[in-house]
């Protein structure tokens, strides 16, 4: 009991950090791009050209990545990107449930091969690869994401960080990506479904009906981000913002953004994806005939979420199985969230 009661609190201390971590990259990224439009176009151009030599993949690394790349990629060179770490793979666990959505969903068991697992430690690498996945080792300088020790530290920022860059890295080798997190079930494949006319379009907690409306909620759970120029400096952006944090940020800053000069002189928009089609436990989507992918968001505990993206699953399958006609007129709704939220 003890054990496991202890095991359930880190669990979730992880998966808080880390979503208060990816939270607060958002806001910083909002934060910084705002300030910036107080600076002169020179500085920002020095803030991001600074950039270009700070890559931490050595020569060896980046070419087993592109391998890689080139291997999972669609035709359009876009790839799936999720990261795993030893979390998330016991038995049963979410990434198990990750990949039966992928199987369950609609025509979604064909996009398993473009997924390329980014594994963050050994265990989750060697899982990875026992599953027979395109799996790449994202290796953090000096950080050791073995130990237990290191989700609770700064070391465990340093990776979310290395994330940002390591998502740069494959822009600039001119592939485009869908990040996912794991807990994300993707039941229908959600590239008819993707805005056709922007180059980043990331999920949201909660959807005010417009997708360029800043104050939309972003959670990064799920970003589409293509390969463009404006999305390469937009990454080298967020991830140099890491250094200007400052422990006060607000979120009114992303609703400045869309006046930000910065922004539109990179040709650089958010757009944000409606729950309808991509939803999550903070505002779910309530007609299954519209959703494509299911967040196990605003849950605490990783028991928790497995409890209810197993429902998520069954839900979906009883809807699956009814007569097209009944589906069609009378689609039934999610029974989760239960124990989230
Ligand atoms: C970036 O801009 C240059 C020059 O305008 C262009 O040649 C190149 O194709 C662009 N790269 C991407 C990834 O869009
Ligand atoms: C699955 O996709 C096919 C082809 O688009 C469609 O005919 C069918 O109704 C879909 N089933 C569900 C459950 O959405």
């Amino acid at each position: 009991m003890d054990s496991d009661g202890g095991r359930e609190q880190r669990y979730f201390f992880r998966y808080l950090i880390r979503a208060v971590a990816l939270f607060t990259l958002v806001t910083l990224a909002c934060l910084v791009l705002f300030n910036q439009t107080a600076a002169t176009r020179s500085q920002f151009q020095f803030l991001t050209s600074s950039f270009s030599f700070s890559s931490h993949a050595g020569n060896e690394e980046l070419l087993g990545l592109e391998e890689l790349l080139k291997k999972a990629a669609m035709p359009d060179n876009t790839v799936i990107l999720s990261p795993l770490n030893e979390a998330w793979i016991e038995k049963g666990s979410i990434f198990d449930l990750f990949l039966e959505s992928f199987r369950i969903g609609n025509q979604t068991i064909g996009l398993l091969k473009h997924l390329l697992v980014v594994a963050l430690d050994q265990k989750a690498f060697d899982h990875c690869l026992g599953l027979h996945l395109n799996c790449y080792f994202l290796k953090t300088q000096g950080v050791d994401f073995s130990a237990e020790a290191g989700y609770m530290s700064t070391d465990y920022l340093k990776m979310v960080w290395r994330k940002i860059d390591f998502l740069r890295t494959i822009l600039e080798t001119g592939y485009s990506f869908v990040f996912t997190d794991a807990d994300i079930m993707w039941l229908r494949n959600p590239f008819p479904q993707f805005y056709p006319d922007t180059n980043f379009q990331v999920s949201c907690d909660k959807f005010r009906g417009n997708p360029f409306d800043l104050n939309n909620a972003p959670n990064t759970g799920l970003m589409y981000v293509k390969s463009s120029n404006q999305t390469i400096e937009f990454f080298k952006f967020w991830y140099k913002s890491r250094e200007i944090y400052s422990a006060k940020h607000d979120q009114d800053a992303l609703n400045m953004l869309k006046h930000d000069p910065f922004l539109r002189e990179i040709g650089f928009q958010f757009k944000f994806l409606d729950t309808a089609y991509f939803g999550g436990f903070c505002q779910p989507s309530k007609n299954l005939n519209l959703v494509h992918t299911m967040h196990a968001n605003c849950c605490a505990g990783l028991d928790n979420k497995i409890h209810d993206l197993k429902i998520l699953l069954q839900d979906w399958s009883s809807y699956t199985s009814l007569p097209e006609n009944e589906r069609d007129s009378h689609p039934p709704s999610w029974t989760v969230p239960q124990s989230c939220g």
